[in-house]
């Protein structure tokens, strides 16, 4: 098969690297990929957000399946363009998609379809929504409705943050159209958890649930990031509870998003926090997670072709998705400075010194004479896991696949380079 996978992160690289794995792969393409993504995979210089050229190389290329890693081109309809011109995608439309490109759309869907989330009200007007958090009762969270690479988010400290961050959203328009509504939700309390699915609109295939680290700094401290790690499986979230999230949670919203005639192919990813009364949905979103990824991938033992091409045939249920026993984990290295501002160009080193059972995937960087250099906030994610099957105890095989990641990531350099040194270890505790 010819694929293309649109996208230029570490969840890209992870794709691409699983996929070139498979024996059904004849050729694959990313668009526009990255220096680690050229070394599995053939970079095509087309922008994720180029519906009409995307289209235009499928064809010529008669690419059989194109995977869409970002949010953003299927929001902008990239599968509807490429579907339309009779091409195979692993990915929602742009219908299906509003669950995670709007924030108000998604509640009230939860809403019709008795989906467990935080009670919350959607406003338009900022006069209004700023009476309601005057009048409301319990802590709250400020979301802009529409896409914002992970920053609308705000979970404020009292009223006056509350006020400040609907006027950075609605007055000072921050996020710019991605504000043009905004939910204010009941603030909740609880472990986070990530469970990704497979799906091809009616049978639903979950991942190991995964958790990512958004802050900063250990413990986490400071300020929130893309995601600085993440690891997999997560012994909060145990395989009853996973069965539980799938029936009550997973199914009733494919099912929903079938019913009111947009389909969801793809991955579906629930952000959910596990609270006294339950778990409750936080978001959806409409594709892999990023870094979540980057530690699934490694634990997947299937075809990753296999199972996104029987997504797109609505013959997910034909195939069998096995995962490897033990644990995986990302530690996301970053520029210097980020999230705020930071340098680029920086070369990197000790790239190809990695052992078995290790692997760097690539997100910010680029090939400058023959050079691997930064090229952006999150710059690599080094993935350690252990699956020998003889090392059962849970906590061991997380300890292991820590240590790896580290060993790895100690061979790495370069000016400025930050990484959490705490990555997986809420793992241990709670498996303990
Ligand atoms: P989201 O992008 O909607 O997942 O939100 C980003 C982060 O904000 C989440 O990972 C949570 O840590 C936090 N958050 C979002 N919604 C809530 C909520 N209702 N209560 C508490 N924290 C929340
Ligand atoms: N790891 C969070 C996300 O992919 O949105």
């Amino acid at each position: 098969m010819h694929i293309l996978i649109i996208g230029s992160g570490g969840r890209e690289h992870a794709l691409a690297w699983k996929a070139a794995q498979s024996p059904r792969l004849t050729q694959l393409f990313v668009a526009p990929g990255n220096a680690g993504t050229a070394s599995v995979a053939q970079n095509v210089a087309i922008s994720a957000d180029d519906n009409a050229a995307l289209v235009a190389f499928a064809r010529e290329k008669q690419i059989d399946l194109v995977i869409v890693g970002p949010e953003v081109p299927l929001a902008n309809g990239v599968s509807d363009a490429l579907r339309a011109a009779g091409v195979r995608v692993f990915g929602p439309s742009r219908a299906a998609a509003q669950l995670e490109s709007s924030k108000t759309f998604s509640k009230a869907f939860m809403a019709r379809h008795h989906i467990p989330t935080a009670r919350y009200a959607t406003f338009a007007e900022f006069g209004a929504a700023r009476d309601f958090l005057r009048a409301a009762d319990y802590p709250v969270v400020i979301k802009a409705s529409g896409l914002a690479a992970g920053k609308g988010v705000i979970v404020p400290a009292s009223l006056a943050e509350a006020e400040a961050a609907l006027d950075r959203i609605m007055i000072a328009r921050e996020f710019g159209a991605a504000g043009d509504e905004v939910v204010i939700e009941e603030r909740l309390e609880g472990e986070e958890v990530s469970l990704i699915a497979f799906t091809d609109g009616i049978t639903i295939k979950p991942m190991p649930p995964a958790q990512d680290h958004k802050r900063l700094l250990d413990d986490d401290r400071g300020p929130n990031t893309g995601g600085m790690g993440a690891y997999a499986p997560a012994p909060i979230c145990p395989p009853a509870l996973v069965a539980e999230l799938t029936r009550a949670i997973l199914q009733p919203t494919v099912d929903g998003l079938r019913a009111e005639g947009t389909p969801f192919v793809g991955a579906l990813y629930a952000g959910l926090m596990l609270t006294r009364d339950g778990a409750r949905v936080l978001e959806f979103n409409c594709r892999f997670g990023d870094p979540e990824t980057q530690a699934l991938m490694p634990l997947l033992d299937s075809d990753l072709i296999e199972i996104a091409d029987a997504c797109t045939t609505g013959r997910l249920d034909k195939v069998d998705v096995r995962w490897k026993r033990g644990a995986a984990v990302c530690i996301v290295i970053a520029s210097g400075g980020y999230p705020g501002e930071y340098e680029s160009g920086k070369e990197i080193h000790g790239l190809d010194a990695m052992s078995d059972d290790c692997v760097v995937f690539h997100a910010g960087t680029k090939m400058v004479n023959g050079k691997v250099v930064t090229a952006g906030g999150r710059v690599l994610g080094v993935s350690g896991w252990e699956t020998d099957r003889e090392t059962d105890m849970k906590a061991d095989a997380i300890k292991r696949a820590i240590r790896k990641a580290y060993a790895g990531l100690g061979k790495i350099e370069f000016s400025g380079m930050q990484y959490r040194a705490d990555i997986g270890k809420r793992a241990i505790v709670a498996s303990k």
